[in-house]
């Protein structure tokens, strides 16, 4: 099978209701253990570089390494460019085989970046490539000291929807609380889902993604600190809130925090407990298989995708 784009799959997650992992990568253990873990689930799965992981290991290797594991498993993939900074960023992937990028404008107001996002859509849907925007912003909002400030971040329904208009993109990242990385929330975690609902009534047909979807696994971070990491009080989005997040029109959740720290659990504990091993394979194989586990779990027990394919 080639790479699809993800219309398929959003369309089968909103009638279904389930979501889709969507899983950064940055080298081959990474994209081995998430075409793995999905072919045993039987599920559809979306593979992203950031422009940051396109700086470390290119496109050509991080296209190929896809195409690869395409030879050796029947499931749909598509191939994402994650938070897009600029329209040529977005033509670089286009042009070289991405089946979806997102543009992120969330830094710019309003019309600059219905503006942005239009351009990367004209050229993008030329090509049949689809395109995840974004508006609101992902901050922490855990401190919850000025409802009007934190109105401002969370993503405005109304404006979502005249945002879709406008520009016609295929699927929009919304913020409801989410934040980046392994330090989401100081207290309770708390998503506004009374927002998703909103966003959901007023545009039923657009796909919504999730950013900053780590649970940030307590398992993987105690073995990391056990084994000499200093990852303090981390904390990320609970199962549970994934899975209603899933149920309740969540169609793309994006992780990348929660596969780093898996990898890098691997890593720590081979170093620590065979001191004498200097073979990559031992301590990357064995964060390949973390990778791999975290990734069956995501989609088995809290998006619900496997058996989708
Ligand atoms: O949302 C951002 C992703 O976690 C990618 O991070 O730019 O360090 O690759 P990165
Ligand atoms: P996490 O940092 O929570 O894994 O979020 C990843 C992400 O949103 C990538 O775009
Ligand atoms: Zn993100």
């Amino acid at each position: 099978m080639s790479l699809v784009t993800t219309k398929e799959m959003f369309k089968k997650s909103m009638e279904e209701k389930f979501a889709i992992g969507a899983f950064n990568i940055n080298n081959m253990e990474f994209v081995q253990a998430i075409m793995d873990a999905a072919s045993e689930e039987n599920s559809p799965v979306i593979l992203q570089t950031s422009s940051s992981a396109i700086k470390y290991a290119r496109i050509p290797y991080l296209k190929n390494m896809i195409l690869a594991g395409l030879e050796e498993h029947d499931i749909p993939v598509a191939l994402h460019l994650d938070h897009g900074p600029d329209f040529e960023t977005c033509k670089l992937c286009i042009d070289n085989g991405y089946t979806s990028v997102m543009i992120d404008g969330s830094k710019y107001d309003f019309e600059k970046n219905v503006e942005l996002t239009k351009q990367v859509v004209d050229y993008a849907h030329e090509r049949g490539v689809v395109v995840e925007a974004e508006i609101g912003k992902l901050a922490g909002i855990e401190d919850e000291v000025n409802v009007e400030a934190n109105d401002a971040i969370y993503t405005d329904p109304m404006q979502s929807m005249e945002f879709v208009k406008r520009t016609n993109c295929d699927s929009l990242a919304i913020a409801i609380g989410t934040s980046h990385g392994a330090y989401k929330f100081k207290g309770e975690a708390k998503l506004r889902f009374d927002i998703l609902e909103k966003v959901k009534e007023l545009i039923p047909d657009t796909p919504i993604v999730l950013h900053g979807a780590s649970t940030v696994i307590p398992e993987y971070v105690e073995i990391c600190n056990k084994y000499g990491a200093e990852l303090g009080e981390a904390k990320g989005v609970p199962d549970e809130m994934l899975h209603e997040a899933s149920q309740r029109g969540v169609s793309k959740i994006n992780v990348d925090t929660d596969l780093r720290l898996a990898m890098t659990a691997g890593i720590r504990k081979t170093f620590a407990e065979s001191p004498e091993v200097f073979d990559p394979r031992k301590y990357l194989g064995l964060g390949r298989d973390y990778i791999k586990e975290t990734v069956k779990h995501k989609i088995r027990d809290v998006f619900g995708s496997n058996g989708k394919a």
